[in-house]
């Protein structure tokens, strides 16, 4: 039975930004269903210890550079039996707000030294030196906020093997030279061969270079990163390190995201009683003030309102799309620039677009239930879970062919419709036209009830759940396990 450290900077239903909290509330249990014995190691934030009753304290620690000590609570996740550990230091974790920005949208100044201080503490625990008396086998990292924890740990001789998943190599946690030497962090690792990048200290290369195995979050990803159209500068090192490096889709929680049992829907409904489904469209086309027509065809984006999720192409479709009888939805929150277009969009086309930007889970589950189709034109999109949820909740997704994306949704081409594989709309290129004609296929499609019901029928059937992904990571965590006892020290 393997013991695993994992560690992340949010979990699902702790405190969230995007997809990386889904993974991290949901991949932990999936390994304790596979008899790991898995500890969740998370910042103490003021919004998670909110969501605690009372967190027991257990170690506390001396950490390089930090005045006072850092204390160590320990808790479970909630709904889960997976047991967490608490960073807890209230100089670096006690603020409100967003984890990584604050209220101007702007990173927190002293990021580096918060998730530094978060790395620190997680080697003492990956090391046995925090008194708990319990050393992993695994100590698994995710994102640029652990990105130091490979490289740190890879200095001692009696280190447990790592792994280092990249849900987006876009986000690379990039610091001025000064950072580093503030941090005073080993000499040796200001070098290309480490942490340095273009006379930058990146958090993330300590993971890209240092973990025992790398993964990303889809096969497809993990191809397009060793290129230089999706590797963001890091493509020669991802292509370095390919025989350490592959990709496993993510799963989803298919308790939290079930049409037959979700608590925020106005009906629950299934695959053979889809006719219950357009009361939640019904309910969804009421909450955003737009006509309540079952003939209109209902389109719905939730995201983080920035580039990556191609928002502009959005904007300008639907502008191409005035004349049909197609509505939209959307939930969000990003860019100042975003917010203010949709809105203006909304303004111009009020019979068809609804714009709400915020965040809310019950929005987000109520959306997935009364939409028609799901649009995800992403410019990448690492794996995406949107569009697991929408083929749960019978919503065709209409998706750009990238990255987990391109994994998970089969086109309505005419082959894959007489072969009843087809699960969605993919187009190729990332503009507006093209997103507007895979639209149109889709309203083509929507207008025939027998076949559209067929193609939500075939992605409703689609299993993308936790346990299938965790048995792929075991094999990873063998995989690197192995590597670590050929690497030594
Ligand atoms: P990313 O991690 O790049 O943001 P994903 O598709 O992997 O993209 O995951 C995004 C997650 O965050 C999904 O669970 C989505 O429903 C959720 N989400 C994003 N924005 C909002 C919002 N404004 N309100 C509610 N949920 C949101
Ligand atoms: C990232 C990616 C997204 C992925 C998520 C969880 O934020 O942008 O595609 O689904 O991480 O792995």
């Amino acid at each position: 039975m393997s013991k695993v450290l994992f560690i992340a900077s949010e979990a699902q239903p702790l405190i969230k930004t995007g997809g990386l909290a889904d993974v991290s509330g949901a991949l932990p249990a999936a390994l304790k269903a596979l008899r790991c014995n898995v500890r969740l190691m998370l910042p103490a934030y003021a919004q998670v210890l909110e969501k605690l009753d009372k967190p027991r304290s257990i170690a506390h620690l001396t950490l390089p550079g930090i005045p006072g000590s850092v204390e160590l609570l320990e808790d479970k996740l909630p709904n889960t039996n997976v047991k967490l550990i608490l960073v807890n230091y209230a100089p670096a974790f006690d603020r409100p707000g967003n984890p990584y920005l604050d209220d101007t949208g702007q990173p927190w100044p002293d990021n580096a030294e918060r998730f530094a201080l978060l790395a620190r503490a997680a080697c003492e625990v990956a090391l046995d030196r925090a008194g708990l008396n319990w050393q992993p086998d695994i100590v698994h990292c995710n994102d640029w906020q652990t990105g130091l924890v490979p490289a740190l740990l890879n200095l001692h001789s009696k280190r447990p093997a790592t792994v280092f998943t990249i849900h987006n190599l876009a986000y690379q946690g990039l610091f001025p030279q000064k950072t580093f030497v503030y941090l005073n962090l080993p000499p040796h690792l200001w070098s290309l061969n480490a942490l340095e990048f273009h006379n930058q200290l990146s958090f993330i290369k300590g993971g890209l270079v240092f973990a025992d195995r790398i993964n990303t979050v889809s096969p497809r990803y993990a191809e397009e990163i060793q290129t230089p159209e999706f590797g963001c500068g890091l493509e020669g090192l991802l292509q370095y390190r390919h025989a350490a490096l592959n990709g496993i889709i993510n799963g989803i929680d298919d308790t939290e995201w079930n049409p037959e049992t979700d608590p925020h829907i106005a009906r629950h409904y299934k695959s053979e009683q889809l006719q219950d489904k357009q009361a939640n469209k019904l309910a969804l086309q009421k909450t955003f003030q737009l006509p309540q027509d079952e003939d209109a065809l209902l389109l719905g984006f939730i995201g983080r309102l920035v580039e990556q999720k191609g928002i502009d192409l959005i904007i300008e479709a639907m502008e191409a799309l005035a004349e049909e009888n197609i509505q939209l939805v959307v939930l969000g929150t990003g860019e100042k620039l975003f917010h203010t277009q949709l809105q203006q969009l909304a303004q111009r086309l009020p019979q068809q677009v609804g714009v709400n930007i915020g965040y809310s889970e019950a929005l987000a589950h109520q959306i997935e239930a009364g939409a028609d189709a799901f649009l995800m034109p992403s410019r990448f999109e690492p794996c995406g879970l949107n569009q697991l949820y929408s083929l749960r909740y019978g919503t065709l997704p209409i998706v750009h062919n990238v990255g987990g994306l391109a994994d998970t949704v089969t086109d309505i081409s005419p082959e894959n419709l007489i072969s009843n594989q087809a699960t969605g709309a993919v187009f190729d290129t990332p503009d507006a036209d093209s997103l507007r004609q895979a639209i149109i296929r889709a309203y083509t499609l929507f207008q025939n009830p027998t076949q559209w019901q067929q193609v939500i029928r075939n992605g409703m059937q689609k299993s993308y759940n936790w346990n299938n992904s965790a048995r792929q990571y075991l094999k990873l965590y063998k995989a690197a396990i192995s590597q670590r006892n050929i690497n030594g020290v």
